[in-house]
Formats: structure tokens, C-alpha cells, sequence
């Protein structure tokens, strides 16, 4: 594996789930595999999980680590060529890129969606400079319209738990206060499809997702008809895609937070989240606190996709 940008960066992913599981189970047996290398993990954007599992992960393995956090005592970047640069970014991405590339072995990259010009947003442009001026295998910690990391843990973390070959898996919208990206749903929705889940998609009209993530997923705007014999709810905020809304909020409405007599609908489905998540927005104290929400252990995967994901790099490179 050179980069992982996306789903399309594993060719077998019944093997990446096995091999995630080898992990899991002996994190330690490949502790020298990254022995005098380096990982820079660089981070446009905030994080907990994926700062502290993607770090751990390479530790797993034998590397040093280092964190930038671009915005916080770092110079600041411009990101577009061509800007005249009589503001407040001293730097331009394109010199940061291969300086911050001499210093390390593999880098991680995290880069929200900027909500200014989607195309732009769906180009993935401060991505694909990391990984055309870096010369250095790329990793992405959440770009703009994907988290691969997430979704393999969320694929994890479902295997380990499905109770039959084809569980029934519900994507819902549910509501939040800021403006999010559509990353993690567009990427869970890729990975979901990947399967041979039973894979359904439901939120207010508006919300429709880019066709290329929906893929086959059957999209229901029905909340509660989607929860029936649902054996997994993951719940995600997202903001519009289409049109003039792209970037905004169509809607707070709190009919569509998670709760207990929603999850009484299910298959005794587990509640699943990527995290952070606001409580009593996107679903209730109960349901999360509840026995069949597996939101720490999902997050504890992370750790698991990430070294499985090191790891392939690390075997790929020259000795
Ligand atoms: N789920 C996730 O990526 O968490 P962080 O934003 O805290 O890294």
C-alpha cells in the first residue's frame, strides 16, 4: 500500500478485516517493522481519536512520531498557488509540504471540508498536494469528503459483532448546532457498500448525500420505518451537499435524535457513533449509556485501523 485515501486503497477487504483482527489480538508483533522511522501526523483541523490511535499505532510499530497542529504555533498556510500573499499566512503549503516530507517517513494529514466551493472540497486539494509534493506515502486522518480510518474501524467493529452474515445497517441523519462535513458518512457509506450488508440510508430531504457515496444504499426519509430490524444504528450529523445549501444547516430537528423508543423499533440494534457526539442531540444519555451502544469500542478500533493500515505502508516500502 502506497497512500490510503479511500476504501480503493485496499484491494481485499475480507483480508484487511482478518489481518485487523491479527492485530487486534498481538499489537506487539511487529514492534520493530518501523524501527528508525518516522510518522508526522499533521493536523489542519481538531482531533482526540484520531491524534492519540493513529500515534499509538505507529508506536505499535516501532516509530517515532511527531504532531504539527497547523493552526497552533506553526506558521500559517496558504493552501492555493497563485494567491498574492500580503495577509496573515507567512507560508505557502507548497514549500511546507516537502520540508515537513524531509523530516519523516510517512504522513498523516488531517484537512476538513473549508465549505467555500465544494468542488474545490471534493477535489480534495490540500490532500493531493501532501501527496504530490510529499514523495512520501500519505495517510488520511479525515479529508474533506472522506475518513477512511473511521470507516475501517466502523467495518471492524461491526464484524466483530454481527450476529448474522447480512445485518441489517442504518445510517442516520440526526441533528447538531455547528455546520459539519459529510466525510464520515460519505466514507461509512462507501465502506458499508463494499458489503454484503443489508444497507440503508435515512435523513430530511435536503440531506441527500453525493450519488457517488450512496451508491446502492437504499435511502429511506422515513426515520423510524428505516429502524425497523435495523441490527446496527450509526448516527452521524451532516450538513447539505447539493446546490446553494451546500455547507449549510436545512434543520435542528430534534424528532430525529436517537433514542430509546426509536432503538425499540431494531432488531436490538447497537448504537454506533464516530465521535465527539452531542449528547441529546445526536441521541439521548439513555440509548448511549445503554448495553447496546458500542461507541468506546468502536473508538478503540481506531487504533486497530490504524496500525493495520502503518503496517501495509511499512511492508511496502523498500528496506
Ligand atoms: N472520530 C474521530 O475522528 O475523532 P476525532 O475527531 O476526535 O479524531
Amino acid at each position: 500500500m502506497r497512500n490510503f485515501v479511500s476504501i480503493y486503497d485496499i484491494d481485499n477487504l475480507q483480508q484487511a478485516v482478518k489481518e485487523a483482527l491479527e492485530v487486534k489480538k498481538t499489537p506487539f508483533a511487529w514492534d520493530t517493522l518501523g524501527k528508525n522511522k518516522t510518522m508526522l501526523l499533521v493536523f489542519f483541523d481538531s482531533s482526540l481519536r484520531t491524534r492519540l490511535s493513529t500515534q499509538k499505532a505507529a508506536m505499535n510499530l516501532g516509530m517515532n512520531t511527531m504532531v504539527l497542529d497547523v493552526n497552533q504555533g506553526a506558521w500559517k498556510l496558504e493552501t492555493e498557488r497563485g494567491v498574492i500573499m500580503d495577509g496573515d499566512k507567512s507560508e505557502h503549503i507548497l514549500e511546507a509540504i516537502p520540508v515537513m516530507a524531509s523530516y519523516c517517513d510517512i504522513i498523516g494529514v488531517r484537512s476538513f471540508a473549508r465549505f467555500d466551493n465544494r468542488e474545490a472540497d471534493y477535489n480534495e486539494v490540500v490532500l493531493n498536494q501532501f501527496i504530490k509534493y510529499s514523495g512520501k506515502p500519505v495517510v488520511s486522518m479525515e479529508a474533506a469528503t472522506r475518513h477512511p480510518l473511521q470507516s475501517f474501524a466502523d467495518l471492524i467493529t461491526i464484524e466483530e459483532h454481527k450476529k448474522t452474515a447480512k445485518p441489517k445497517v442504518v445510517l442516520t441523519w440526526a441533528p447538531h448546532p455547528r455546520v459539519l462535513p459529510q466525510a464520515v458518512p460519505n466514507s461509512f457509506a462507501e465502506w458499508m457498500n463494499a458489503t454484503a450488508y443489508d444497507f440503508v440510508i435515512t435523513h430530511p430531504e435536503g440531506y441527500e448525500l453525493a450519488p457517488e457515496f450512496v451508491g446502492k444504499a437504499k435511502v429511506e426519509y422515513n426515520q423510524r420505518k428505516a429502524f425497523e430490524g435495523a441490527d446496527f444504528i450509526y448516527a452521524k450529523n451532516w450538513s447539505a451537499y447539493f446546490g446553494d445549501s451546500y455547507g449549510k444547516i436545512l434543520s435542528k430537528d430534534r424528532s430525529w435524535t436517537v433514542d430509546a423508543e426509536k432503538m425499540a423499533l431494531t432488531n436490538n440494534a447497537y448504537f454506533m457513533h464516530c465521535l465527539p457526539v452531542r449528547r441529546n442531540m445526536i441521541v439521548t444519555d439513555e440509548v448511549i449509556e445503554g448495553p447496546q451502544s458500542i461507541v468506546i469500542k468502536e473508538a478503540a478500533n481506531r487504533e486497530v485501523s490504524a496500525q493495520t493500515v502503518i503496517k501495509r505502508i511499512l511492508e511496502s516500502q523498500p528496506a
